[in-house]
């Protein structure tokens, strides 16, 4: 969670990095600061808005160094107090911090006795133990001292008053990447914030540390060995990041899926042969049982993959909640196969969980949008979902995509040769037919956007595309939303039925199409306003949103379309910060 960024170099620095958080706003944007210097002094802007709201603050400043960040609160309410950067007791040392600590006031009691805080936040104990050491040790014994106390997440930047020509940086679980650009270095939370400003990157290992000057770098791991970048080339474009002409980042993700399937099949296709590892084929081909391990939206497309897994494989299949299972230990199978989704590879709780299997050495595989994140290089095996850059925090074409390479995987451990190419093109024309339809979407959004409760309905897979309907529903419109097997409903749920109530019900599978019917008329029956998403084969004039027909067990990439587009005209009628919403952030860096 919350964006760092850091320039030194021979661009203007504070330029850079305001630029850079703009891009990096969508990790977190409770508040937003910099500090950077000026006459050999450093001056320290924060705002408790957006990074936009200082701009008024930076207009015309220049500067070779800076650093910033935009907050996701974990410790303090966000006001501007808690913003960062924050400084050290005597103001030498200045830091920007993304994680959390866990021991902050084990080492406030033990270590800073006669220190004075001035915000509410974990990340002052860092910047006041650098400077607590720094009295008897060099920079970096006091910083590397410092991370060796440290327990938690942490990727930071510190600025030293003393010494303005260069940026300290070192992490641990939190990410962290530094930019090489031919004017200066840059350090950044993600590749977006390096786009522009540098050409190539090196993604820092947990428990590195660091220094960066305008023309050069070092690292160092914790006892002070130096180590040797693995350096890579930056190949995420400006045009990636650019909102083109959409008023919305989410509304121009939904926009991207049709075209989105036509270049993974390109990618994991040579003509009608699977593209996949072997070695990876013949894993998952030996093993008893298929876990897979996510969250949130992730965790809703890993349901249709076990799905695919179960039927076209027949090889049990088992859908974790990453945060549940960091806690507990599940009946491991004698020859288990993890598999983790995740959007952005940087979820904490899904790290947690992978790097605990990777104790037990258990084979792993990671279905990701971001190959070289935290997950991607722990991994044995990754797959990329390439779904392109998602920027808004509701995610879209995340999760079809996902959807659509775990189809492809299952079909190469199968073995079995199955239309599932041409099924899936059949998908991407299906889903630009949706989105020629949109308005309909605008008119359910209308009739729903008043309501204090909304209920998705379906069985099977229609369920679980009703789960990701209901998160995102509630997560850009703040409606309370539920998502309910439909059969479920007579034993308990209905009772939440009043007058008008919607309840729309998805069906697009003809063996469950009767009698999610029969359930929703039990609704309607006790005052429901009913909605019905139905696939062409199965609908009735009355029904709400007919989708175009596909390969039964791909239709669910299809009504995916409707229930986004459901959700965003909902937030828009509601004047919601449809790409920002309240509370949440794209990466969920912390447990
Ligand atoms: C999706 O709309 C949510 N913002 C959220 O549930 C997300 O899917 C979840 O936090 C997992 O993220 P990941 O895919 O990056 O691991
Ligand atoms: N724990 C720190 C705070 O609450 C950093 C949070 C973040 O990663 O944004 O300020």
């Amino acid at each position: 969670m919350c964006g760092i960024l850091g320039y030194v170099g021979l661009d203007n620095a504070v330029d850079v990095v305001h630029k850079g958080l703009e891009k990096l706003e969508y990790r977190g944007y409770d508040s937003v600061g910099i500090a950077y210097q000026q006459n050999m002094k450093v001056v320290i802007q924060k705002e408790k808005g957006r990074v936009i709201d200082l701009a008024p603050l930076l207009k015309n400043k220049n500067s070779n160094i800076a650093i910033g960040h935009t907050r996701w609160a974990t410790h303090g309410e966000p006001n501007k107090l808690n913003a960062h950067p924050h400084c050290s007791n005597t103001n030498r040392f200045i830091i920007v911090h993304n994680g959390i600590i866990e021991n902050y006031q084990k080492l406030k009691v033990e270590y800073l006795s006669g220190y004075d805080f001035i915000s509410q936040t974990d990340t002052e104990i860092i910047v006041n133990l650098v400077e607590l050491f720094s009295l008897t040790m060099s920079i970096n014994e006091a910083i590397r001292k410092t991370m060796s106390l440290l327990e938690g997440s942490y990727a930071c930047l510190i600025l030293d008053k003393k010494n303005l020509n260069c940026i300290y940086f070192f992490k641990d679980k939190s990410p962290l990447l530094l930019g090489i650009g031919k004017n200066g270095i840059t350090l950044s939370s993600d590749i977006t914030g390096l786009v522009g400003y540098a050409e190539q990157y090196v993604a820092l290992e947990d428990k590195t540390f660091g220094i960066a000057y305008a023309n050069r770098f070092y690292f160092y791991d914790i006892i002070g060995l130096k180590l040797e970048p693995n350096i890579k080339s930056v190949q995420v474009s400006s045009s990636e990041i650019d909102k083109k002409t959409f008023t919305h980042y989410m509304l121009k993700e939904i926009h991207e899926q049709p075209l989105m399937i036509r270049s993974i099949l390109q990618k994991y296709f040579i003509g009608d042969e699977v593209n996949i590892p072997l070695k990876l084929i013949n894993k998952m081909r030996k093993c008893d049982k298929i876990n897979i391990v996510a969250c949130g939206t992730s965790m809703y497309a890993g349901m249709m993959a076990k799905y695919y897994f179960e039927k076209l494989c027949s090889i049990p299949t088992e859908v974790f909640c990453a945060s549940e299972l960091i806690y507990s230990t599940p009946l491991i199978s004698k020859r288990p196969f993890f598999i983790f989704y995740s959007q952005s590879g940087e979820t904490a709780d899904v790290l947690a969980v992978m790097k605990k299997m990777k104790k037990q050495k258990f084979p792993m595989l990671c279905i990701t949008n971001n190959t070289e994140s935290s997950m991607g290089r722990l991994t044995d095996f990754c797959l990329d979902i390439y779904a392109g850059k998602e920027i808004a925090v509701a995610s879209t074409k995340a999760y079809t995509a996902m959807i659509v390479v775990s189809s492809i995987l299952a079909r190469a451990v199968s073995g079995v040769r199955t239309n599932l190419k041409s099924n899936l093109k059949g998908v991407s024309l299906a889903m630009e037919k949706v989105l020629n339809n949109k308005e309909i979407c605008l008119g359910i959004a209308k009739d729903i956007v008043n309501e204090k409760d909304v209920f998705y309905i379906g069985r099977g897979m229609d369920y679980w595309v009703c789960l990701e309907g209901a998160l995102k529903l509630k997560e850009i419109s703040y409606i309370h939303t539920e998502a309910f097997p439909s059969g479920e409903l007579k034993h308990g749920p209905i009772a939440l039925i009043h007058k008008d109530t919607p309840v729309i019900a998805i069906i697009t599978q003809e063996g469950t199409n009767r009698i999610t019917r029969s359930n929703l008329t039990e609704t309607i029956s006790r005052g429901a306003k009913g909605f019905v998403i139905s696939s062409k084969g199965l609908s009735l004039p009355e029904d709400t949103f007919i989708i175009p027909n596909v390969a039964h067990y791909l239709s669910p990439l299809v009504s995916a379309i409707v229930i986004q587009l459901i959700a965003f005209y909902t937030a828009l009628l509601k004047n919601n910060d449809i790409d920002k919403p309240k509370n949440l952030a794209k990466c969920v860096t912390v447990e």
